[in-house]
Parts: structure tokens; C-alpha cells; sequence
């Protein structure tokens, strides 16, 4: 069995399928991201937080990456609402939680405060310069925030992946029957191309499984599709990697590019879901220039194991060598970059829209073969 505690000591669940929804007129309407976030907290994937922060939480996580109660977690997971439907609220009122007309649960409101977006877009993006996809979600959403306890009362849809959308409490369960007792898991918004294959395999060799667990929630425009990224995963797991060494599972939240912040929140959250080590690479989460290559790594090695719960595996920058004839890294490798296979995502997304395959040095065949299909439907 999986020898990761969940944050905080135990895993919540806050789902009560099929529960009478409280009588009120109050409805709170979500965007894709806090429906998203509604369903992690209910199900445990963002344990302890048993709801949307209120403000005591939201300034010490801005400010210090803690909650107020000491606790690590480096991103407000908040309830945004217009200030019309703010002064609808009061403290102890439930009100509904919607997407679409559909009420899928709803909140007991603890608190009603006026964020300072610049302060949370500086601390948390490190800059608040709204090309920045993650600033300019965070000051296009509503400008009051709501805290307080919620209530999962019907599932989410997954819509094509749902057989792959396990709660923490289904992939450990996962875990325990192939008899793993240290997991790595592994964040990616991209298809797996050679450089993150050659880092999920070199962790593999140490721990006993590998958690694939893509975000499948809102990106960015330009990101890969989720659908086209998981029939790539499918591929190349077949081909490539040991069945009973390997669990695929969907991580439905929506990316928020918040490079270091938000590699200590996707450790925390692996570790919720049973994972014992964390795979970190170069530029994790990030976006344009925004980050330092390492300062993911950098971040979280302020945190001592003890305090995240959860080993962070450093990767270096990691890429095809024509000399060495083998993946590796500046670790490894003693040439010079000319002998080196290096791509940006720019660069792999242009040579898609005009039908080039990128090397096989960069990306394996089968997976190239996904890519190029679903650029030439969307062409097309
Ligand atoms: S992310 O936004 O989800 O971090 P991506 O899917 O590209 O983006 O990365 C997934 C993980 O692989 C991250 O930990 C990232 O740091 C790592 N990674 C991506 N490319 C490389 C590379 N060439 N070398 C080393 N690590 C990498």
C-alpha cells in the first residue's frame, strides 16, 4: 500500500451524491475552473481544504504559501462572484452552486471579501502583466470572493475520459492492488515526447510505480487538446512503457501557469492521490519567460520533505544527444549543443500546422502520428 498520507492527515470527502439540495433562491454561477475546483475539494484531491478560502486562508496563502493554520499550499483556490450577486450573500447562507442551470452542490458562506488581485497576481504570477494568461484569468473573473464549506452533490462529467478520472481515493486504492508502495507521480499539460518519457523512466527505475496523471482542465489556447493528448498517452503506453508499471488517471483541474507556486501545489495534490515522489523538471508549469528554468526547483527545496509530505525528483533541462546516441541531460552528457535535439513548443506546434513531423529524436513516431492527424482534422 501507498505510504503517502493525504495533506493535513486525512483524505476529505465532502461528495454526498444525491443529497436534497438546500431550499434557497441563491445561486452562485461557476466558471470551468471553480467548477473544477468544486469537485477536487469534494473529493479529496486539494485535502485539508474542506471549501473555497475565506479571507484569513487566501491572505496567508498569498503572502506565505501557507494556511493560516501553518499548513503549505501555494495557490488560492477561491469562489469568484460579482459584487450584484455579493450583496445577496450573507454569512451563514447556502446557496447553490451552478454551471450551465445544473446546481451541483452547493456552499454554507463563512465569509465575503474583496481580494487585492494586484497583490495575488505579483505574489502568486510573480508579475501582473496580463499577457500573462494566468494574471489575465485571474482579473477577468469576478471581483468578490466567497468562502465557506461546500457540499458535492451530484457527480462531474468527464465527458471521453471519464474512465480515466479517478478520485485520490480510487488511485490508491489503484496502488495498493499492484502492491506499490512508492509512486511517482507526473504532471503534463503536453504530450509525452522522448525528453518526458526519458524523466518519468529514470524515476521508475528508483520507485515502484509511475502515476501519468495529465491536466485535463482549461489551458490556454495553443495548448494540445486533452483529447489529442490522451490518445498519444494511449499509444505510447502501449508500446513502450510495462503495463503493472504504469497508472494512467486524468487531473481535471485547470492549469494556471503559475510555474513554481504551482509546482508546490501539484506535488501537494499528487500526494493526495497517493503519489510518494513528485517529478520536477525544467520550467515546470511555466509560460513564456515569466520563470527561471530551475525556479521551480528552487522553490520547492525551500520546503523541507517533512512539511510537503512528498519527495520532489529533480530533472534538468533533458534532450537527445546524436553523439551520446542516448537521452541526457547536462548531468550527463559531455558534448556541446550542436549535438543536441532541442525543441520549443513553439517550434513542435508550428512544424504540426505545416504537416512536418517533427525528429524522431524529439518525439516518438506513434505519437508524432496522433499529432499530425489531429492538426491536419483541424485544418482540414
Ligand atoms: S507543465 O506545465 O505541465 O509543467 P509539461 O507538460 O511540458 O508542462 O511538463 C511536464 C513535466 O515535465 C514538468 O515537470 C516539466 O518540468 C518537465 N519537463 C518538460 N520538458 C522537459 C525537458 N525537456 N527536460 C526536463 N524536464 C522537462
Amino acid at each position: 500500500m501507498t505510504t503517502s498520507i493525504p495533506h493535513g492527515g486525512s483524505l476529505i470527502d465532502r461528495r454526498q451524491y444525491g443529497a436534497d439540495l438546500p431550499e434557497t433562491n441563491v445561486q452562485i454561477p461557476l466558471d470551468e475552473m471553480a467548477l473544477a475546483d468544486l469537485e477536487l475539494i469534494a473529493n479529496g484531491a486539494y485535502s485539508p481544504l474542506t471549501g473555497f478560502l475565506d479571507k484569513r486562508d487566501y491572505e496567508s496563502v498569498v503572502s506565505s504559501m501557507k494556511l493560516d493554520n501553518g499548513l503549505v499550499w501555494s495557490l488560492p483556490i477561491s469562489l469568484p462572484v460579482s459584487e450584484a450577486l455579493a450583496t445577496e450573500l450573507t454569512i451563514g447562507v447556502q446557496a447553490l452552486l451552478e454551471k450551465d442551470s445544473v446546481a451541483y452542490g452547493w456552499i454554507t458562506v463563512s465569509d465575503i471579501y474583496r481580494p487585492d488581485k494586484e497583490q495575488e497576481a505579483t505574489q502568486v504570477f510573480k508579475t501582473d502583466d496580463e499577457a500573462h494568461p494566468g494574471v489575465a484569468k485571474l482579473f477577468e473573473r469576478q471581483d468578490v470572493y466567497v468562502g465557506g464549506e461546500i457540499t458535492l452533490a451530484r457527480p462531474i462529467e468527464h465527458g471521453l475520459f471519464e474512465a480515466e478520472a479517478l478520485a485520490p481515493q480510487e488511485t490508491r486504492e489503484a496502488f495498493a492492488e499492484k502492491n506499490w508502495e512508492t509512486v511517482v507521480g507526473f504532471q503534463t499539460r503536453n504530450p509525452v515526447h522522448r525528453a518526458h518519457e526519458y524523466i518519468q523512466k529514470t524515476a521508475l527505475e528508483t520507485v515502484d510505480g509511475l502515476l501519468l496523471h495529465p491536466l485535463v482542465g482549461a489551458t490556454k489556447k495553443g495548448d494540445i487538446p486533452a483529447d489529442v493528448r490522451m490518445k498519444s498517452y494511449k499509444v505510447l503506453l502501449s508500446g513502450y512503457y510495462p503495463e503493472d508499471r504504469v497508472q494512467l488517471s486524468v487531473f481535471p483541474a485547470a492549469m494556471r501557469y503559475a510555474g513554481p507556486r504551482e509546482a508546490i501545489f501539484h506535488a501537494l495534490v499528487r500526494k493526495n492521490y497517493g503519489c510518494t515522489h513528485f517529478i520536477v523538471g525544467r520550467d515546470h508549469a511555466g509560460v513564456g519567460d515569466y520563470y527561471g528554468t530551475y525556479e521551480a526547483q528552487t522553490l520547492l527545496k525551500q520546503f523541507s520533505v517533512e512539511e510537503l509530505g512528498i519527495s520532489p525528483l529533480f530533472f534538468e533541462h533533458s534532450f537527445y544527444c546524436n553523439a551520446c546516441e542516448a537521452m541526457a541531460t547536462a548531468k550527463t552528457c559531455p558534448h556541446d549543443s550542436d549535438h543536441h535535439v532541442m525543441l520549443s513548443g513553439t517550434k513542435v506546434r508550428e512544424m504540426l500546422g505545416n504537416g512536418e513531423a517533427p525528429p524522431k529524436e524529439f518525439s516518438r513516431r506513434e505519437v508524432v502520428n496522433v499529432l499530425m492527424e489531429a492538426y491536419r482534422s483541424t485544418v482540414q
